[in-house]
């Protein structure tokens, strides 16, 4: 009995033994569950196989390793769910798998198949069904599942996109997943691999060496790939090295990632030594239609020179899909007479790029490549590449990649140079013909267009719309140097646009200084700057839309209808103090504001402050603690004495400027309201006069006079008289303030007299003009006056 038993046993193992050895499948034989085929050279296998964390049974061509490695699946699509399906030739001559009920599962499906075929497993892993001379009727390289072998051919199709490979949909499941890879279009052949009908990823056009798109590929004797084209004008990709038996193989993952892996010997594991996808940037179209990706860029995303973001709302949060359109329209775009073109359109160069996708091949040589395109109208970019030629965009170009390291092509951007200089010009082409580098801008106007780069550019006509061509109705306040209005982005965000006068004295230099300043700066208690806008005369800086308006407007209110407790007058305080200090000692850059009021003082939903125009702000180096200007700017009635009468400004002219704030914010009155006052006391000296008949609490407004915090309302307006004491030295830093608004420093300095008390008799002109005379040297211009 045992006997017998061993020798059935021995039966069977010889005779499995006889199966795995051949590498042929003929109509005599059958593979059940377990069983295999193997290559010839022992590299491959066509068994039976469940992937990770999957019991199902699948029927494939695998890397004959200890590391289960499927290249090839039959049925990915229609799983076997127990161990006794079988692969078989059937009677129709196909290769076929069958269930344990010999139900068709999957099938070679070759319509003229005929009997007495027999299918075998090559060396190189294709799986050949043969009819009975030989002839192969169908072979699994030509019906690949996600992997490309060596020798494999990729067949370029002269008319469509051809897709190839198709992903796993898991890495336990290998029906046909989201992904698939191909080769598109067919003039200038490259990779592509989609996502369900959309591109993914790229390789950028075949030059015959290698793929250009393809950030440090070497040509194709460096990895093995290479076009070959037929004299039939067919043409398919391979990849093979001279040692055939290497174990290499392309496969597109289930998550889009095409990779190459390849054994190593000596860990007796895959190893991935190339993969499409190694950064954001590698992912189509992710800056959108003219933008640019570099992953060494902190902002990944930038718009093309002359380009500027679509969507700015999107584009700030990181959503850079619907891309960038053009700042200024290129001279085509204007429609001018064609005589015209070249005078005005030349070409940005952008070095070392993946070229955008949609090439059109032109046979112009390189040295006409770029005056070609200059006088067509719809052509937008040009690059040329030595083994392809010239290629010319028209429409949107999408898909453009910084490259840093090897490779990448030069492309040239046509663009609009009318009116200013916006960045450095290049010629066109190499040739003889190419135009002459010039540029009419001045150093400054370069240097500023730098800075603006760094910051979105809005469009006039979009702010126009935005604000119904800057209707009175939308306008929020006036300073003194243009309107502020309160505007609508076609996507609904809502945004405040200063608009500086025509006639503004805030020329070019406040200007940009005022948005390099903002630009750098973040704090909870500054007002975020968006973007500017610089088109012709015009001038505008665009803020965040602040709800609530100034913090003049809800203080000064004369129907006091929102009048703020002491809770929020006391946060505001603090608010503010805590943005001066950011501007003084946290941001990077130690600025001095210069122009603290209420009417600066901008406030959100919750009442918060936040420090808006930074017009005169003035950024100090390192060890610098003062500085005097010729020009003395800024809202009388805030002005610290020194500032005022002198031009000397610091951190402590900004204290007093904040000093008066709070007395201002506390008392519910404006500094200027004392004007008609019997008493003829400003507001520092009306505060005083208080001060010293210890009547302080007639100071407190009376909405807020009741309430029961009125120990910690005398503190801060004492500490109101610190900030504006007539010796910039007696004035507390802001750190300092801020510490004794929290009573953290508990025993306060007695205040001396502060600067001001008298009103100056004088109207405002008057005072301006004695300052001229008697500082004649130091020329001191028109002193921003506003009646609030
Ligand atoms: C199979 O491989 C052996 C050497 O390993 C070789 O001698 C033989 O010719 C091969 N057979 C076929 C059919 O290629
Ligand atoms: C299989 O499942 C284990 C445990 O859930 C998990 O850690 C592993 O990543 C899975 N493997 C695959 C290929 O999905
Ligand atoms: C195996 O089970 C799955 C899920 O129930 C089913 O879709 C599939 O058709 C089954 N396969 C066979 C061969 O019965
Ligand atoms: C076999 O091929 C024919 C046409 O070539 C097709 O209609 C049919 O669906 C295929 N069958 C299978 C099982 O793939
Ligand atoms: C198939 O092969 C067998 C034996 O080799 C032979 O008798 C038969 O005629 C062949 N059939 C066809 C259709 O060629
Ligand atoms: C693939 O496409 C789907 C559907 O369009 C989308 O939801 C998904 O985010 C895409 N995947 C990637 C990685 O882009
Ligand atoms: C080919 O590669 C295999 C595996 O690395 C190696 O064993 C073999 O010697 C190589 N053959 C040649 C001719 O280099
Ligand atoms: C692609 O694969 C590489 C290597 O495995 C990996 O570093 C990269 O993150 C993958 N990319 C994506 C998008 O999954
Ligand atoms: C990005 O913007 C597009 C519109 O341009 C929108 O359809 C998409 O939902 C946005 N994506 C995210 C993640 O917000
Ligand atoms: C230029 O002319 C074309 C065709 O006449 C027209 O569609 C386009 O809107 C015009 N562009 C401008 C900016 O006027
Ligand atoms: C102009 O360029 C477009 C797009 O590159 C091209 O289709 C068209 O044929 C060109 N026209 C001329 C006259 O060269
Ligand atoms: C602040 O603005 C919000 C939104 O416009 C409004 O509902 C609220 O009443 C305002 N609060 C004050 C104190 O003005």
């Amino acid at each position: 009995m045992s006997l017998l038993y061993q020798f059935l046993v021995l039966l069977q193992f010889s005779y499995l033994k006889f199966c795995t050895c051949t590498d042929t499948l003929t109509s005599t034989h059958l593979i059940k569950d377990h069983d295999t085929i193997i290559s010839n050279n022992t590299n491959f296998k066509l068994a039976f196989f469940s992937p990770a964390n999957s019991t199902s049974r699948y029927v494939g061509i695998l890397y004959n390793t200890p590391v289960q490695t499927a290249i090839w699946v039959a049925n990915r699509d229609k799983p076997l769910n127990d161990t006794f399906g079988t692969v078989a030739i059937s009677e129709d001559g196909n290769l076929a798998v069958l269930d344990g009920q010999q139900q068709l599962i999957w099938s070679s499906n070759v319509s003229n198949s005929m009997a007495n075929s027999s299918a075998q497993l090559l060396d190189n892993g294709n799986l050949v069904l043969l009819d009975k001379s030989g002839r192969t009727l169908w072979q699994s390289f030509e019906h690949p599942s996600d992997s490309v072998l060596q020798n494999m051919r990729i067949a370029v199709s002269n008319t469509h996109a051809t897709s190839l490979i198709t992903s796993w949909k898991s890495p336990s499941d290998p029906s046909v997943g989201i992904y698939s890879g191909g080769i598109n279009p067919p003039n200038i052949p490259q990779l592509v691999v989609w996502n369900g009908s959309n591109p993914h990823w790229r390789s950028g056009p075949w030059n015959r060496q290698k793929f250009i798109g393809i950030h440090n590929m070497h040509s194709v004797y460096g990895i093995g790939v290479d076009l070959v084209r037929g004299d039939d004008g067919s043409a398919y990709l391979t990849f093979s090295y001279a040692n055939a038996s290497i174990r290499t193989h392309f496969f597109l993952d289930s998550e889009g990632n095409l990779s190459r892996r390849d054994w190593n010997y000596g860990k007796e594991d895959w190893e991935i030594t190339w993969t499409a996808i190694k950064s954001e940037c590698d992912v189509y179209g992710k800056c959108g239609a003219f933008g640019s990706c570099d992953i060494q860029d902190s902002r990944l995303c930038t718009c093309l020179e002359g380009f500027e973001p679509k969507n700015i709302h999107e584009w700030s949060r990181k959503n850079w899909t619907s891309g960038c359109e053009r700042r200024t329209l290129s001279q085509c775009e204007r429609n001018t007479s064609t005589s015209n073109q070249d005078k005005n359109d030349r070409f940005l160069k952008l070095t070392a790029v993946k070229v955008p996708d949609f090439p059109e091949l032109s046979h112009a040589p390189e040295s006409a490549c770029g005056s070609e395109c200059l006088n067509n109208c719809s052509c937008v970019a040009y690059a040329y590449d030595s083994g392809i030629g010239c290629m010319q965009w028209s429409g949107n170009l999408i898909d453009i990649v910084k490259f840093r390291g090897s490779g990448g092509v030069d492309l040239y951007v046509r663009a609009y140079f009318g009116k200013k200089i916006t960045s450095d010009l290049f010629s066109y082409g190499r040739g003889k013909n190419s135009l002459e580098y010039s540029h009419e801008g001045s150093p400054q106007e370069k240097i500023n267009q730098v800075k603006l780069e760094e910051l979105p550019v809005f469009r006039f006509e979009k702010l126009a719309e935005a604000t119904e061509n800057f209707h009175a109705a939308q306008k929020l306040g006036q300073g003194g140097f243009g309107a502020v209005y309160k505007g609508k982005l076609s996507d609904g965000q809502e945004i405040a646009v200063k608009r500086l006068s025509r006639s503004s004295r805030q020329g070019m230099e406040e200007f940009m200084n005022e948005v390099v300043v903002i630009s750098k700066l973040q704090h909870r208690n500054l007002v975020r700057l968006l973007g500017c806008c610089v088109e012709g005369e015009e001038k505008m800086l665009i803020y965040e839309y602040m709800p609530n308006r100034s913090l003049d407007a809800l203080l000064f209110d004369p129907l006091k209808q929102q009048s703020p407790d002491w809770e929020k007058r006391r946060n505001i305080i603090e608010g503010i103090g805590r943005g001066l200090l950011y501007l003084h000692r946290d941001s990077r850059l130690r600025i001095i504001h210069r122009d603290l009021k209420a009417s600066n003082i901008l406030l959100d939903e919750e009442l918060n402050p936040k420090i808006s125009d930074f017009g005169l702000a003035r950024i100090f180096g390192g060890s610098q603690d003062h500085a005097n200007t010729v020009r003395v700017v800024g809202t009388y009635g805030y002005m610290a004495p020194e500032y005022a009468m002198e031009g000397r400004f610091s951190e402590k002219s900004d204290v007093f400027s904040f000093g008066v704030l709070l007395l201002e914010i506390v008392s519910g009155r404006r500094n200027t309201s004392f004007y008609h006052d019997e008493h003829d006391l400003s507001l520092l000296g009306y505060a005083w006069k208080l001060w010293n008949e210890d009547e302080l609490v007639k100071l407190v407004d009376p909405s807020i006079s009741e309430s029961c915090s009125q120990m910690d309302i005398l503190r801060y307006i004492h500490v109101g008289f610190l900030c504006v004491q007539e010796v910039a030295r007696d004035r507390p830093t802001i750190s300092t303030v801020l510490s004794m608004l929290s009573s953290e420093i508990k025993d306060l300095p007695t205040p001396r007299q502060p600067a001001f008390t008298e009103r100056q008799t004088s109207s405002e002109t008057m005072f301006l003009q004695q300052s001229r005379t008697r500082y004649s040297i130091n020329y001191l211009s028109v002193t921003t006056v506003e009646g609030r």
